[in-house]
């Protein structure tokens, strides 16, 4: 029995040996200490031995059970060991390898041109100024010399979210506001970019809701000559150093005198063609000499102070400047059509 034993032990170890993976180190593992194993069998026969033999039997194939059990965990160590290390081999990182790229943004055109404007007359001593999208009808009308009634509120019709209070149809009203904010009545110079909105119906070239960025400069003696300067500074810096300007009289009751103020056409110098619909000039903005009953009821002294006020639409001038041939691209945001205005 004790030969048995030992020929048992030396059989499987060296299968435990040669075994080359855990399925198969499993398979050994049942075969020689598994119930049905022979280490079982030898056990069980041991009821036929002496009083004296039993004990050296029994000690022996425990022992062997150990050795077999010890062979097999130190080889399944070893297989499982070198599992690991083939898999970091396969799965190894390449570090070095260029990482993907991440899609950046861009600014949106609206936002570059209002950018430029704001740029350019901040370098003109102007500052930027904000004020509320839900304003009153007091600001955005009766403080711009628009009583109740008055015919041309229709020029701006309105979203009104109650009597008194509606979305702002122009950027207006901060002229208003920031006179009134100002304590000693010093002079003011300001731009106030912003979102406006009309009861429009949206086309090619009608917007429900736009941008506006409005000018005001209150001083002593501001005449419309520097009115003149200012703006054919803006659009010799946004059209280009040769584009001329004309001023045509016009009507706003905020302004007196108000003019329109054109640009010559780019596209054929002035010639006349399609896109200047033959006339050699485009319509840029509206402006004039702020009202003297704006700037008393704002607080100012219309015999000491005067000032000019103007108003343009920065889609307007993004579609002159780049050629958009429809408002509603500003607002459906198809990145075919911002991407072109990405800077590198
Ligand atoms: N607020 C006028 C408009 O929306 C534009 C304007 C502003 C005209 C300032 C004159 C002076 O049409």
């Amino acid at each position: 029995m004790k030969e048995q034993l030992q020929a048992l032990e030396s059989e499987a170890l060296a299968k435990v040996e040669t075994a080359s993976s855990l399925q198969e180190l499993q398979g050994v593992r049942v075969a020689y200490l598994g119930k049905k194993g022979p280490i079982t069998e030898v056990l069980r026969g041991m009821g036929k031995l002496s009083a004296e033999e039993r004990p050296v039997i029994g000690e022996l194939a425990n022992k062997v059970r150990g050795n077999i059990a010890a062979a097999i965990d130190e080889k399944k160590a070893g297989i499982e060991a070198e599992q690991l290390e083939k898999q970091l081999e396969e799965e190894q990182i390449d570090v070095t390898l260029p990482g993907r790229p991440v899609a950046v943004g861009g600014p949106h055109l609206l936002t570059s041109i209002v950018e430029e404007i704001e740029d350019l007359f901040i370098g003109l001593g102007f500052e930027i100024r904000e004020g509320p999208e839900v304003e009153t009808d007091y600001f955005n009308f009766e403080a711009l010399n628009l009583p109740k009634g008055h015919p041309a509120r229709d020029m701006q019709d309105s979203f009104y979210i109650t009597e008194d209070l509606l979305l702002r149809t122009h950027t207006s009203p901060v002229q208003a506001r920031t006179m009134n904010a100002m304590e000693n009545k010093q002079p003011v110079k300001m731009i106030c970019p912003g979102k406006v909105y009309r009861r429009d119906t949206d086309d090619a070239t009608h917007s429900h809701q736009f941008t506006q960025i409005e000018g005001l400069y209150v001083d002593k003696n501001v005449r419309m000559s520097d009115l003149k300067g200012v703006l054919d500074r803006f659009a010799k810096h946004m059209f280009g150093e040769d584009r001329e300007i004309r001023l045509r009289p016009s009507f706003f009751p905020f302004t007196e005198p108000s003019v329109e103020m054109d640009i010559s056409c780019k596209m054929c110098n002035g010639k006349g063609c399609s896109v200047c619909k033959r006339t050699g000039w485009i319509e840029i903005l509206g402006a004039g000499m702020v009202h003297p009953r704006v700037l008393e009821m704002a607080g100012y002294d219309p015999k000491v102070y005067s000032g000019f006020a103007f108003g343009m639409g920065p889609e307007r001038i993004a579609m002159l400047k780049y050629g958009v041939d429809d408002i509603r691209h500003f607002y459906t945001n198809d990145l075919r059509f911002l991407k072109q205005y990405h800077k590198a």
